[in-house]
């Protein structure tokens, strides 16, 4: 494992005043010091263009307490003492010269620096040459930055790449909020603190996985980004990727950074790419029309556009494990509900002795929902009590853990809690390495270039619904649903 750095002092927090660092990075910053994790030294240095001073920093952060910390949570005391750890430098990026209103903020030997970049990836590049002009290049500062890499792999292969000029892969943190959610961290408990599972986890036992991140949200504040995205690049490309490589990867010999990391790799290099013939049989894209009272998405964007706000697809990953079993993955904006799962469908019984008796058995099934509710819940078959004069049931019943009620005196904490923590700490584990990044940027580069070569269109969903009819075909033509249709 990579050398730990010593403690964070100083957090330098670029995009300070923006949407981010008020719902989640000034809440969370709180949150970790209201629990007394922050080192007592901790300043955060807030950074953006806006021009305020200390004071107006401080106000902007406590307005953003009060509106986004959960009821009850705000507490007049704290926010005083956690305000006084706030500063505030105006700067433009794109001005080199600004960054020297950093350099004599910092310790001059850097080694309790953390930096943040929370801006337009474009910006990436500029901040990283500031940087180097304010001499805050130093092998020692941490290096901490906010999806998206670049929007492909070669312009992600351009920030990655001026920034391992400027900062070691081992102090570069990539965020990824979702490995920070507990859930998500409870997959590994799942698979590798189990003996149950692991035996079962393969193509002998598994007949298929889903992965689905449903939002209830349309385009929010953010037209322009979303739009020059879409779903593919803001939510396959890095969350949904990194799910399907926590249920896929090998299970690494210790919770260790590299460990963890190199098993991730592995899968995401496994991934087999898509191609112009198989796109359209394995793809479908949609975007969100008008129903009800809800507006469509160009009217939500204010302009025409061609950009997917659903996808679903199947993969596959091509290695010993995983051998034909198919991941089908969907992701959409203004669906039905919101919801992030994972299902595994295992295998029907190789023989049911119930057969003669005309009852059914069904697969079992495993379900981990991630949010909104954290639950576990394995589907198992059971026999319908009675004398069975008329035949013998079985019915699928649950076995459940809800892990709100199961861990009840445990508080339910922000992803970018543990994530702020474990950069303030130097620990690299959930944060995505550069080969990661670049793995995913592949399979998903294969995957427009298919998509552009099939002529692949969005085809509209009403909002509200569970996204496009054909995306419910693609899953049926191989004899399966959906879980919410199951
Ligand atoms: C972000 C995407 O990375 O994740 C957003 O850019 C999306 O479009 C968000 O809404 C979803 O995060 P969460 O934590 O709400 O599932």
């Amino acid at each position: 494992m990579a050398e730990r750095a010593e403690k964070v002092s100083t957090l330098v927090l670029f995009g300070a005043t923006g949407d981010l660092a008020a719902r989640m990075l000034i809440p969370s910053l709180y949150a970790l010091d209201s629990d007394g994790l922050l080192p007592a030294d901790l300043r955060i240095i807030g950074t953006a263009r806006t021009e305020l001073n200390d004071d107006g920093f401080r106000k902007h952060a406590r307005a953003a307490l009060v509106e986004h910390l959960p009821q009850g949570f705000f507490d007049f005391d704290q926010a005083d003492r956690f305000i006084e750890r706030l500063h505030y430098v105006p700067l433009d990026i794109t001005k080199p010269t600004d960054f020297e209103k950093l350099t004599k903020l910092v310790d001059d030997d850097h080694s309790g620096v953390a930096i943040y970049l929370s801006t337009a990836p474009s910006l990436f590049k500029a901040a990283i040459d500031g940087l180097e002009h304010a001499g805050l290049t130093s092998s020692k500062v941490l290096m901490a930055l906010e999806k998206p890499l670049g929007t492909d792999l070669a312009s992600s292969r351009e920030i990655n790449g001026a920034i391992a000029l400027a900062y070691p892969e081992e102090r570069t943190f990539r965020i990824d909020h979702y490995l920070g959610k507990e859930t998500v961290q409870n997959l590994l408990a799942l698979r590798f603190a189990n003996s149950l599972f692991e035996p079962l986890w393969n193509s002998t036992h598994i007949d298929h996985v889903q992965i689905t991140v449903a939002e209830t949200v349309g385009l929010e504040q953010r037209g322009d980004y979303y739009d020059n995205t879409g779903a593919l690049r803001d939510m396959v490309q890095n969350h949904m990727l990194q799910l399907l490589a926590l249920v896929a990867m090998e299970p690494p010999a210790d919770f260790d950074a590299t460990e963890i990391r190199d098993e991730k790799v592995k899968v995401l290099r496994s991934l087999r790419p898509v191609t112009g013939a198989s796109a359209k049989r394995d793809c479908v894209t949609g975007q969100y029309a008008a129903k009800g009272g809800e507006g469509s998405y160009t009217n939500d964007l204010g302009r025409p556009s061609a950009t997917e706000t659903y996808v679903a697809l199947k993969a596959h990953i091509d290695n010993w494990r995983w051998a034909n079993v198919p991941f089908y993955l969907r992701t959409g904006k203004r669906l039905a509900e919101r919801e992030t799962e994972i299902f595994i469908q295992f295998k029907n019984v190789p023989h049911s002795m119930f057969a003669n008796r005309g009852a059914k058995t069904l697969p079992n099934k495993l379900l981990i929902s991630i949010q909104p509710d954290e639950n576990i819940r394995l589907l198992v078959m059971a026999k319908t009590p009675g004398l069975d004069r008329d035949g013998l049931r079985l019915r699928e019943v649950p076995l459940d853990v809800g892990l709100a009620n199961a861990f009840a005196d445990h508080r339910r904490r922000i992803a970018y809690e543990r994530l702020l923590l474990d950069l303030i700490e130097g620990n690299p584990t959930l944060f995505v390495r550069r080969d990661e990044v670049e793995a995913q940027w592949t399979w998903i580069d294969g995957i427009c270039a298919a998509w552009a070569a099939a002529d692949l269109k969005p085809v509209p969903y009403p909002a509200g619904s569970w996204g496009p009819a054909e995306a419910d075909e693609l899953i049926e033509r191989d004899g399966r649903v959906w879980h919410d249709d199951a």
